[in-house]
Parts: C-alpha cells; structure tokens; sequence
C-alpha cells in the first residue's frame, strides 16, 4: 500500500467508465476474485439508498410541515436484516458490534484504518454473511451471481438521494468534497459523484432483476411508509417466519430514532465523520428535497429526469 494514497477528500476517478474513488477500486482483483458462499446475502444500494427563482420549493410551498421518514436505506436494511437473522439468538450484537463489522462493506479498501471489505467478509464467524455493497450491478463479482446468492437493493427517489449523498459528502472526509449545493446538483445529474450515475445505478439493478429472480428490490420511500410491510415481504423473500411479536420487535427496533440513538447503527464510532457538519442519521425523511432544490432546480431537475428515464419502467415517489 501507497500511504500516501490513504488520503483525505481523495479525488474521483474514472473507473471503466464509473466515478470512483481509489478507496474502492484499490482492492480490484480480490474483490471480483471473492468467493460468495450459497447463502451469502448481499445488500446493494446506491450510497444514500438520498417568484424568486431561488427560493427552494418548500418556502414555494409555504405550509410544508409533512415531514414523513428518508436516504438510501443501506444503514436501515442492514440492521432489519441482521435483526432477523442474529437478533433472537444474539441480541448483545445490536449494543456492542458496530454495524459496519456485522455487515461488512465488501469494496472498501483502507488498510491503514483496518477496513478491508474482503477480509472482514471472509472473516466473519455467522451465517448467513451480510454483505453491503454499493456497485453497480456490473461491478458485483461473478461468484455472487454463480452461487445464486440472494441480493436486496434498496433505492431511493433520485431528489431526496441527492441531498442525502450531498450531506453526507460533506461530513465525511473519505469522500471528495462536496462543494457547494449548486455544483453538487450539477454533478449529480451528470453522475460524476462516487459509484457513479444514480440513473444508470438503480436502472442497471432494476434491469437484472428482470432474469435474476433473486433480487429483492426495495423502495425507501416504503420502508418509510409502512416498516412492518416491508420487513413482512423481506421475510416472504428470505423465506423466514419469525412470529407477529418478534417482527413487531423487530420494526421498533429500526425505528429512525431508535437507530440515531444507538451508537453501534449510527456510524458515530467511525472518525473520518464529522457530526459537527452533519450527522450521519440526518432527518430520516421523504421530501426533504424540497428544503434545497430551487424552483428552477426543480424544473431542471424534472426535465433531464424524464429523459433519462423515459424506457425506465422503474416508478419512484419522491413525496409520501
Ligand atoms: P438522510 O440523510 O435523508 O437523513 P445509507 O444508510 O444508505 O447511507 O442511507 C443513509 C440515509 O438513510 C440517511 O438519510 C439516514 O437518516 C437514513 N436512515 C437510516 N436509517 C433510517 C431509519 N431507521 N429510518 C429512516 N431513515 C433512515
């Protein structure tokens, strides 16, 4: 390892032809050589899965005091899962393992702070594995797909994953710089932030679904509306049956509150996040997008948007 490269706010670079930055690309050959095991479950997402021209839509909107639970979803659905799988059995791992190490982040490579994705997966002693991951469909490693793994994707409203990502790109310094909103807006339209296009992202998962049975796709804005819903479909899904008292446990135990309070789900142990910015568990919400786009962001946004997805049979809400 180049220490030099262990850098803060590390450049994107073009990576066949994804936005990447040295920090997931750096372990290459190991981690498309990874070994998935048959039950191995894979959690994909795309990070955060979230007239005055420039008043931004809610002051627009004057009266908009809904605010329902939003972000990509990754944190959320790997605490369900990990709930369903170990919370009977050990439930001193939501209290004491960070989960960061229960679900290991399989692309990651930065040894000089002992995150090395693979590793930590080979490593891990339960079964199933949990295994995050936010590449695109082409980057995930052909042993996942050989093995028939079992894969949940979460996505998240492109308007709301954006002011997510964007938060997010600011507290933490792993990341390239976040810049200010305006430009931030630029390069998410043109998907030049890290792991790529958010359109070609949860295009290409939800295309691959379409011949891999396999693929649970999820919605955040779901998740947010009804928890115990989505955690029963997850269960049909798994092919697991825990019983009304356990789900119900289990739905209040991933209630975003609960989540933000618990140091082990919320990413306060991890030292290149700055809270002071902004914490990792933001608001949690559905529409905070219009806290932040412009009117004319939002016209602009709306136009590239159809045309980006106009084959797309993908339907996004991004208000609840
Ligand atoms: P916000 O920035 O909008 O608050 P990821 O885990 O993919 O990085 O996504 C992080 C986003 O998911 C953040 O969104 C975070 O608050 C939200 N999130 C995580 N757990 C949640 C929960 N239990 N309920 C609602 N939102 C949650």
């Amino acid at each position: 390892l180049d220490p030099d490269k262990t850098i803060l706010r590390p450049e994107l670079l073009d990576f066949h032809g994804v936005s990447m930055t040295h920090y997931f690309t750096d372990n290459w050959e190991a981690v498309q050589n990874f070994q998935a095991r048959p039950d191995d479950i894979l959690i994909a997402t795309y990070p955060k899965a979230g007239e005055s021209r420039n008043e931004t839509v809610v002051t627009r909107l004057k009266r908009w005091d809904h605010q329902a639970p939003s972000s990509s979803g990754t944190t959320w659905v790997s605490c369900i899962l990990d709930l369903l799988y170990f919370g009977q059995t050990s439930p001193e791992r939501q209290t004491s393992i960070p989960i960061h190490e229960r679900v290991p982040f399989l692309e990651i490579f930065a040894p000089s702070v002992a995150l090395v994705g693979t590793d930590q997966a080979e490593k891990l002693p339960t079964t199933p594995r949990l295994i995050k991951t936010h590449f695109p469909v082409q980057f995930v490693p052909k042993s996942f797909w050989e093995q028939n793994c079992r894969m949940v994707y979460v996505a998240r409203n492109a308007k709301d994953n954006m002011v997510s990502y964007f938060h997010f790109d600011r507290m933490n310094t792993v990341q390239p710089e976040a810049g200010d909103w305006k430009d931030y807006f630029q390069r998410f339209i043109k998907g030049k932030l890290v792991f790529g296009s958010w359109y070609d992202h949860v295009s290409g998962w939800w295309e691959k679904k379409q011949t891999y049975s396999n693929i649970h796709y999820m919605f955040f804005e779901d998740l947010v509306e009804d928890t115990g819903r989505e955690i029963d479909k997850l269960c049909s899904f798994l092919g697991l049956s825990p019983s009304a008292e356990v789900k119900k446990q289990i739905t209040g135990e991933v209630q975003f509150d609960k989540m933000k309070k618990n140091s082990m789900a919320n990413y306060s142990t991890v030292p290149v996040m700055d809270f002071k910015i902004s914490p990792f568990m933001r608001k949690g919400k559905v529409g905070d997008w219009k806290n932040h786009f412009t009117v004319a962001q939002n016209e602009e946004f709306d136009e590239d948007y159809r045309k980006k997805m106009k084959d797309s049979t993908l339907q996004f809400r991004s208000e609840i």
